[in-house]
C-alpha cells in the first residue's frame, strides 16, 4: 500500500459572522447560537494519501506553530471519525496548505476537518452519503458542518443546524490577522463572566432588515446591522484589538467588528475597488490586510492528477 501513489485533494473555504447572537450556556455548557455565517474566498486544500501510518503536515504563508500536528488535529480527528464509522482502519497521510489565520476566529481548523471528511472519504472510497459526512462534522466541532455546506447560512443550536441562504452577489472583505490566537472557549468563558448571572436569551430570527441587506449584498444596508456578542469579550482578553478596529475604521472600512470568537479582525467594504483601498491604507500603516469575498462553495474535491 506504502507504493500508492494516488493522491485526492479537497478544499474548504474559511467562514465569517456577519451576525452572531450567543444566549446563555445550556446544561451542557455550549451556548446557543443564532448566527449569520459566510463562507469567503480563502480555502484550506488537503491532499490525502496512502501510508503506512496517519500522518499529518501543514505548510502556511505564516507562522503555524500553533497548529497541532498529532491526533488531537481536526483533520486527523476526521480520519478517526470516519474510522470509527466505517469500522476500518484509513493509515493516511495529510498534508494540509492553510490559507485561514490559525486560531483566528474563522474556522480553519473546521474547514481542514470538513475537507479531510470529503477527500478521505473519496480517496479509499468508503461511499459515505452527505447526510453521513454531516453527521460526522456535528461530531467534530460547532463549525465543522458549515465548513461542509459553505455558501451562507443561518446558523442555530451549536451553530450546526443550518439553513442555507441564497446570495445574489458577492460581498467583499478586508481581513486583518493578528499575531495573537484567542482560544474559543476561553472567550465564550469571559462572555459568561461579563454578563454575571443574568441569563441572556436569544432573539427568536435573524430581522428581516438583516437579511435583506445580506441577502443582497447592500453593503451600505448591512454594515450597521452586523453583529457579534463575542465582540466585547475578545476585546477584554486582547484589548490590543480596539487599536486594530479603529485602524479598520479609520481605513475608511464601512465597518470594523471582530470576526467569531476572534482575534481577526473584519472590515466591510462596499465592492472590490473598495475593500483594495482599504488594505492598502491599512498597509501604509503597517497593519498586514487581506482582500476577500463572499464564495458559494463548500468544501470540494479537486479534479484529480497523476501522482
Ligand atoms: O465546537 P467547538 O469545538 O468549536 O467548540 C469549542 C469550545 O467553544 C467548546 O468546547 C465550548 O467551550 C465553546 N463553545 C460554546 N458554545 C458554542 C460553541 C463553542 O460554548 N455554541
Amino acid at each position: 500500500m506504502s507504493g500508492d501513489e494516488k493522491r485526492t485533494v479537497a478544499s474548504a473555504p474559511g467562514k465569517i459572522n456577519v451576525a452572531l447572537h450567543v444566549g446563555s450556556p445550556d446544561a451542557s455548557g455550549f451556548h446557543p447560537l443564532l448566527t449569520a455565517f459566510q463562507a469567503v474566498d480563502m480555502s484550506e486544500t488537503v491532499t490525502v494519501t496512502t501510508a503506512p501510518h496517519t500522518a499529518l503536515e501543514c505548510h502556511a504563508p505564516f507562522d503555524t506553530g500553533a497548529v497541532p500536528r498529532g491526533p488531537e488535529n481536526l483533520a486527523w480527528r476526521a480520519i478517526a471519525a470516519l474510522e470509527a464509522h466505517c469500522g476500518v482502519e484509513l493509515p493516511t497521510a495529510i498534508h494540509i496548505d492553510k490559507v485561514i489565520p490559525v486560531a483566528g476566529g474563522m474556522a480553519g481548523g473546521s474547514a481542514d476537518a470538513a475537507a479531510t471528511l470529503v477527500a478521505v472519504n473519496e480517496h479509499w472510497r468508503l461511499g459515505v452519503p452527505v447526510t453521513g459526512l454531516y453527521e460526522l462534522a456535528r461530531s467534530l466541532g460547532s463549525d465543522v458542518p458549515f465548513s461542509l455546506l459553505g455558501g451562507a447560512a443561518v446558523g442555530r443550536g451549536r451553530g450546526d443546524v443550518l439553513e442555507g441562504v441564497t446570495f445574489e452577489r458577492e460581498l467583499w472583505w478586508v481581513i486583518v490577522p493578528s499575531t495573537t490566537h484567542l482560544s474559543t472557549p476561553a472567550v465564550y468563558k469571559e462572555l459568561d463572566v461579563l454578563r454575571g448571572d443574568n441569563p441572556v436569551s436569544l432573539p427568536d430570527r435573524l430581522t428581516d432588515d438583516f437579511l435583506s441587506a445580506w441577502r443582497e449584498a447592500d453593503a451600505r444596508r448591512l454594515a450597521p446591522l452586523m453583529h457579534n456578542d463575542l465582540e466585547q469579550a475578545a476585546l477584554r482578553l486582547a484589548p490590543e484589538l480596539a487599536i486594530t478596529l479603529q485602524a479598520v475604521s479609520d481605513a475608511g472600512a464601512l465597518r470594523a467588528m471582530v470576526s467569531g470568537s476572534g482575534p481577526t479582525v473584519l472590515g466591510l467594504a462596499e465592492s472590490e475597488q473598495h475593500a483594495r483601498y482599504v488594505a492598502t491604507e491599512l498597509e501604509s500603516s503597517a497593519v498586514h490586510a487581506l482582500v476577500t469575498c463572499s464564495t458559494p462553495r463548500g468544501a470540494r474535491l479537486h479534479p484529480s492528477r497523476p501522482g
